[in-house]
């Protein structure tokens, strides 16, 4: 019995730690818009979609927006954000396959506009 307490408390912990650690990696939104989109014409979006960027780059932009993915929409339905994420890591992931053509579509997909009216908070 004690033993069979020490182990369920020791699993405990260990998914606790597991989660902290998930939960640590996984950027939030305002971080990933920061590091994807900040800069303007010289943001790490404009280098990739634009045919600029290295294959680091482009594995860079994918994984901020796979974290992007995995955060919850503040605002608007959850179908809708996961439609636009889902399209976004589609095309990120082209290019860093190598496919050139993906970047105007990236370009699209990332819209800033069409997601924020559907998904940013008023401020
Ligand atoms: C797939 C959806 C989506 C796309 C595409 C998108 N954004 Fe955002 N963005 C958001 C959301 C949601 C927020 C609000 C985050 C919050 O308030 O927690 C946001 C917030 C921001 C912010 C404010 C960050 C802060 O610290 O308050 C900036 C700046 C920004 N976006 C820039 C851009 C630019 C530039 C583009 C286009 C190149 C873009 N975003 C494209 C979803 C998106």
């Amino acid at each position: 019995m004690r033993k069979w307490i020490v182990a369920t408390a020791a699993t405990v912990a260990l998914v606790g730690v597991v989660s902290w650690v998930q939960g640590a990696e996984k950027k939030s939104i305002k971080e990933v818009m920061k590091a994807a989109h900040g800069g303007g014409a010289n943001s790490l979006l404009a280098k990739v979609a634009g045919g600029k960027g290295t294959k680091e780059d482009a594995e860079k932009l994918l994984a901020l927006y796979e974290d992007l993915a995995k955060n919850e929409a503040p605002r608007g339905s959850a179908e809708a954000w996961k439609a636009k994420n889902d399209e976004i890591i589609k095309q990120a992931k082209a290019i860093v396959n190598g496919d050139a053509s993906a970047g105007a579509k990236l370009r699209a997909a990332t819209n800033c506009m069409k997601c924020h009216n559907d998904h940013k908070p008023a401020d």
